[in-house]
């Protein structure tokens, strides 16, 4: 028996649980997981007391995208290159609908900046913007071409993306009625207005404002609203990037009647709080929605473990610190969004699995198996079993090490995370059988990333 790859004796987080085994690689995929003593590869690698896990899914990621006067600091290239040596080997992005532009049209051209330049492999969620009302036949045939994601957003009026409430229904319905998945961005608009204008008239422009600005009700209103209207169609809803306590309940409450809804929340929510505003430089942790209170960052870390919650993604938005300090730290002008693609699996393998507040098993689900299926590219991508695309991280879970700007990859010149501890370190990033990292070095063939689609 020969194989283009084995990994071998890693402690692998199989669909089953946690079993030491060798995995076996062949065209790409995973051929086998089993005792491969006495077989040859023609690549090796010793994964004797490390872990051996899914490649990470992340399914919130905007590279290259206008915020405000600028744009994000990383490009499919860039960022893609972060997230493979954080263990991310698919990322979801966005696309960009300009006004009157069709759905498709927006998808090509987000398609065109990724192809050929990706790093690891990639899916586009379709952002409807513009005149949704317009839009609603072209959702069908974007499904039918293996595109099933939609995003709307319940805010950001001011810059043209915000889908009127009136136009919720008739979105969804046609979504739902395509077999498609609508992701939400759930912020009361009004909330937000009135609150921003208040604090701007009284001269508050410091960056806790804008925590204050774009407040929990906003959020929890806004999922109230949209569940609502979920549960009178019967459609399935994902709320992206939850950030608050009473937003997590407002979905709860609206799952306990018997409305479909799935939560995403991000690193930043479980791992910082609204005290980063208050920094020198607070502006930079300036994100949508904001970082909040000690409270919340407890209810989701609870919702994490208690299965509540069904993703994790970063929503990697990264601005460098010249583009986050040219408004001097008014939070109504800073480009909101921050840099995390690569950070996602080390910090909340060591904030949650070797604290012990989650299993490594419920990590994977959270990082790769839950968000393959709920996109549906578990055919391909999402655990680690025989015919999977060989998508492998391997972590060695000996050392630490502090996060700093200086070790991190994307374009952004600063973290979020910066001081925080990271427990082990990365022993190899593996993408459809290519090893991409291997013991901190870029190993892969360049822009090996592949468009992924539904089946
Ligand atoms: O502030 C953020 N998160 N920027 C990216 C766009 C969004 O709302 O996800
Ligand atoms: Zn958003
Ligand atoms: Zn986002």
């Amino acid at each position: 028996m020969s194989f283009d790859l084995i990994i071998r004796g890693g402690r692998a987080i199989l669909p089953g649980g946690e079993q030491v085994a060798d995995i076996g690689v062949r065209d790409g995929r995973i051929a086998t997981i089993s005792d491969l003593t006495n077989a040859s590869a023609t690549t090796n690698i010793d994964a004797t007391g490390k872990l051996v896990l899914p490649g990470c899914i992340d399914p919130h990621t905007h590279m290259g995208i206008p915020i405000r006067d600028t744009w994000s600091a990383d490009d499919f290239a860039s960022g893609s290159k972060a997230a493979a040596f954080g263990g991310t080997t698919t990322i979801l992005d966005f696309t960009v609908q300009k006004a009157d532009q069709s759905l498709r049209s927006a998808l090509d051209e987000r398609l065109e900046l990724a192809q050929g330049k990706c790093h690891v492999d990639y899916g586009i969620h379709v952002n409807i913007t513009d005149q949704p009302h317009k839009r609603l036949h072209e959702i069908a045939p974007l499904v039918d071409a293996g595109f099933n994601s939609f995003k709307v957003f319940t805010t950001y009026k001011e810059a043209g993306m915000m889908l009127p409430w009136p136009s919720l229904a008739p979105v969804l319905a046609e979504i739902d009625a395509a077999d498609g998945l609508l992701m939400m961005h759930a912020e009361e608009d009004e909330i937000v207005t009135q609150l921003t204008a208040r604090h701007l008239d009284a001269g508050h422009t410091a960056p806790i404002f804008h925590a204050r600005s774009r407040s929990v009700d906003a959020e929890a209103h806004a999922i109230e609203r949209a569940a609502l209207i979920a549960g009178d169609i019967g459609a399935r809803l994902y709320i992206v990037h939850l950030s608050s306590k009473a937003g997590l309940e407002a979905a709860l409450r609206a799952r306990a009647h018997g409305v479909d809804i799935l939560i995403e929340t991000c690193p930043h929510y479980l791992l910082l709080d609204e005290s980063c505003y208050l920094r020198p430089n607070g502006h930079w942790w300036i994100t949508t929605p904001p970082l909040r209170m000690e409270e919340d960052v407890d209810a989701l870390w609870r919702a994490v473990e208690n299965g509540d919650i069904d993703a994790i993604g970063t929503d990697h938005c990264p601005f460098t610190v010249a583009q986050k300090d040219r408004y001097h730290g008014a939070f109504d002008k800073t480009p909101n969004g921050i840099p995390g693609v690569e950070n996602r699996f080390p910090l909340l393998y060591s904030y949650g699995v070797t604290t012990g507040r989650i299993s490594l098993t419920r990590l994977v689900e959270l990082l790769s198996t839950n968000v393959a299926r709920i996109f549906g590219i578990d055919h391909r991508k999402g655990s680690l079993a025989v015919g999977q695309d060989a998508d492998i991280v391997v972590w060695d879970p000996a050392g630490e090490m502090l996060v700093s700007a200086e070790n991190q990859l994307g374009n952004a010149d600063w973290t979020p995370y910066e001081g925080l501890t990271q427990r082990g370190s990365l022993t190899a990033t593996v993408l459809r059988g290519q090893i991409l990292v291997h013991n901190g070095q870029w190993h892969g063939e360049d822009s090996f990333g592949d468009l992924i689609t539904t089946r």
